[in-house]
């Protein structure tokens, strides 16, 4: 298979505005896109998605490091003309219509003007805006400015989509339409590359995911790599109604978590606990074991470790900079995940 993308050992560094300190965006992120998948490029605010997707695209040169797309060294006018990009935070002209957005976009392009009316009014279609194609985008909410950003960045029919953070600020519906705006192009047999923090999103349609955290990427594979494997531990669910409320509570304290709702309780095992003995304890006690199931890591918990800097096969947590912020808020998760 060929790499559409291909990046290695990126760094960037940014000047801090009214200072002489650097902000160390990108410290080191490699990885690579196959022709034809999903790609997730995953990771908390400030860890580095957007610097990295400008250097893709060309806006920006990294520190060290280089990028290819389509086998070109960035930037590259061969591999932009089979690009399509919708930016993180897509600005248009307000008195424009969608049509009009479309048609503007197929000029940059080059297309003839029959091309681009078909090319238009297919894409119109395509992300659901038939209703509004007379509207002034000003009047459009969040996601249908969304969406007419989505055909833009169609409107050369690329090889490759370049999304950041499509689904930002989208209701349910608008995800989902997004989500399968996304599954619909792989299914044409283009490549997409996204960046995100909502994990539903991403564990739904990727297939391989990169989570990058402090300007380094630790994880690189199909999630069913990256998050499968490891069991964390066992949830047992008691029905306790007529059981003995001291024993329990002895059983309880010997657990990492216990909740009660009702006369139900609700234990959680560590990954080394004698599920059988917990079993025979809590039987004794007098409670009916309701159900016993394993824990088994999600993205979400793996997504959590790696934003507070736990492990990794990389170097680990990011190391505070001597001469400049490690990219700030690059530690926390602020998500609507
Ligand atoms: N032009 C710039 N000048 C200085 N610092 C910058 C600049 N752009 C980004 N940064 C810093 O670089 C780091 C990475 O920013 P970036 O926008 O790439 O993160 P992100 O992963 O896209 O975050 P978000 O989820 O919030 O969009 C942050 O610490 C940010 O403050
Ligand atoms: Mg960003």
């Amino acid at each position: 298979m060929t790499a559409v993308i291909d990046v290695r050992d990126l760094a960037k560094a940014y000047r801090a505005p009214f200072s002489r300190r650097q902000v160390r965006a990108l410290r080191s992120v490699s990885f690579g896109v196959e022709q034809g998948e999903i790609f997730g490029f995953l990771g908390p605010n400030g860890a580095g998605k957007t610097t990295t997707i400008r250097i893709l695209m060309g806006l920006i040169a990294p520190s060290a490091g280089g990028a290819k797309v389509f086998g070109h060294p960035v930037p590259s006018r061969r591999a932009r003309a089979r690009l399509g990009f919708l930016p993180e935070a897509p600005y248009f002209y307000d008195y424009l219509t969608v049509g009009e957005l479309l048609d503007l976009a197929g000029r940059i392009f080059g297309m003839k003007r029959a091309e681009r009316r078909a090319r238009a009014d297919e894409l119109i279609e395509t992300v659901g805006l038939e209703h509004a194609r007379r509207t002034p985008m000003k009047k459009y909410s969040k996601g249908m400015l969304q969406r007419a950003g989505i055909a833009q960045a169609l409107i050369n029919d690329p090889d490759l989509v370049v999304f950041d953070e499509p689904m930002s600020g989208l209701d349910p519906v608008g995800r989902k339409e997004v989500r399968d705006i996304i599954l619909s192009l792989r299914d044409r047999g283009k490549t997409v590359f996204f960046s995100s923090h909502i994990l539903a999103d991403v564990e739904s349609i990727c297939d391989r995911v990169a989570i990058v955290v402090s300007g380094e990427v630790h994880d690189v594979g199909r999630l069913s790599e990256l998050v499968t494997g490891t069991r964390l531990g066992t949830d047992v669910a008691l029905y306790a109604e007529r059981a003995n409320d001291e024993d329990l509570a002895a059983l309880e304290a010997r657990c990492e978590r216990a909740r009660r709702r009702g006369d139900e309780l609700w234990l959680t095992l560590s990954a080394d606990a004698d599920v059988d003995a917990v079993l025979a304890e809590a039987r004794a006690a007098g409670a009916r074991v309701i159900s016993v199931s394993p824990r088994q890591q999600t993205l979400e918990d793996l997504f959590l470790r790696r934003a507070r800097g736990e492990g990794g096969p990389a170097r680990g947590g990011a190391p505070a900079e001597p001469d400049g912020e490690a990219g700030e808020g690059g530690e926390q998760l602020h998500g609507e995940a």
